[in-house]
Formats: structure tokens, C-alpha cells, sequence
């Protein structure tokens, strides 16, 4: 199956068209999103997109989703903030007091939004792995778990403790997850934030499955 890293190089677009549909190959999606993002934006977006497939051929999961979700994850990150909590109503995005407070939070389910009406994505497993990118949530699949992880550690990002999570990321994913997961609490509780519920339970769930792992199969 040709990835989207293939992609680049070889300029083959059937599996992205699985999921797309006619006429949004690779370029044409970049093509829009740039139009959506900074360069720099654009960037990142690209090293989630890479670093997620990379971590889909090491834990078993589906490159090309993986691909696709890490390259569309921020699509929304730059609207600006006022418009936030407008966008995510006019979506019908269910907003809550601590989205309402923090509405950049909101760049997620609007991303999700936006991967579904402006690139014409309809899985519902990218859509979910966007959507949860910024929070996490409970029970998160593997992509959800892949797309949230690279975002942490694609190669543009550069922060303290992120060597640990990175060679984490190579063997252990949930364990991974788990530092990623502390080290944002640990970080949003010194600035004094708020810590949004689906955060708190990706990370009960986590703890959960590693004290009862039997129970806890996947
Ligand atoms: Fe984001
Ligand atoms: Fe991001």
C-alpha cells in the first residue's frame, strides 16, 4: 500500500482517493491546506503526517489513515480565536464551559469538522483521532492514541522531557501516552489552566489498563 510518505516521492495517490474520493490527491489537499496554514503550521502538520504513518507500521495500524489524520489535525488551528466558539455552534459542535474559556481547544472538533465538509474525509476513525487530538479522551483507539503521541514528538517540536516520550513512542505506546499525558497536566497545572475532563480520563483509562492488564486486552 503506498503511504503518504510514498507519496511524496512516487506521486501516487489510490489510497488517499479511498478515502477522499475523486480528486483529492496528496497535492491537491496540500495545496488547500496551505491556503489554511502558515508555512510553519504546514510544516508541523506534515511532520505529524510523517511521524504518524511512521508509528502505524510499528503498532500494527492503518498508514494511510494515520497519514491523513496527522496531516489534517490542525486544519482549524488558525482561525482566529473570536471566531472559535461561532464556527464550532455553526458546526453544531457540542461546547462546553471549559471550551467556552479556553475556545482554542476548540481547534480539534472544528479540524474534524473541517476534514470532513472541506477535504470530503468520512472515516469515522480519522475524524474521531482529530478530534481528540488536543484533549485525548477515554478508551482512545490506536490511531487516536498515534495522532495525539505525534503531535507531541514530530521532529519540529522541541520541549523539555520530550527525549523520554520520544523513545517511549519507539516500543511502548500507551506508556508514551501516559508521560505525554503528565507532562501536559503537569504543564497546564504550573500556568494555572484548566484541565479539560477527557484529558483526566485518557489518563485514568491508561492507568487503569496497566494495573488490570488482563481485563484490558487492547
Ligand atoms: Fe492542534
Ligand atoms: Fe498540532
Amino acid at each position: 500500500m503506498c503511504t503518504i510518505t510514498d507519496i511524496v516521492i512516487c506521486g501516487f495517490n489510490g489510497s488517499i482517493l479511498k478515502y477522499c474520493g475523486e480528486k483529492m490527491d496528496y497535492e491537491y489537499i496540500l495545496t488547500r491546506l496551505s491556503k489554511m496554514l502558515s508555512p510553519k503550521r504546514l510544516q508541523h502538520s506534515i511532520g505529524v503526517s510523517k511521524t504518524a504513518e511512521e508509528m502505524a507500521e510499528r503498532f500494527g495500524g492503518d498508514k494511510v489513515k494515520a497519514g491523513l489524520a496527522g496531516l489534517l489535525h490542525d486544519a482549524a488551528r488558525e482561525v482566529p480565536v473570536a471566531d472559535l466558539l461561532p464556527r464550532a455552534q455553526a458546526f453544531g459542535i457540542v461546547v462546553s464551559d471549559i471550551e467556552k474559556a479556553e475556545p482554542i481547544l476548540l481547534h480539534a472538533p472544528i479540524s474534524a469538522k473541517l476534514a470532513e465538509s472541506k477535504f470530503n474525509i468520512h472515516d469515522a476513525e480519522i475524524l474521531q483521532a482529530i478530534f481528540l487530538h488536543t484533549t485525548g479522551g477515554a478508551h482512545m483507539s490506536l490511531l487516536d492514541k498515534i495522532i495525539y503521541l505525534a503531535d507531541v514528538i514530530e521532529p519540529g517540536r522541541n520541549f523539555g522531557g520530550l527525549e523520554e516520550i520520544r523513545a517511549m513512542a519507539h516500543s511502548d505506546l500507551d506508556k508514551a501516552l501516559l508521560l505525554a499525558l503528565d507532562q501536559s497536566i503537569a504543564y497546564i497545572l504550573e500556568e494555572g489552566g484548566l484541565i479539560h475532563p477527557a484529558t483526566i480520563e485518557a489518563r485514568n483509562d491508561l492507568l487503569i489498563k496497566q494495573r488490570t492488564p488482563i481485563l484490558h486486552t487492547t
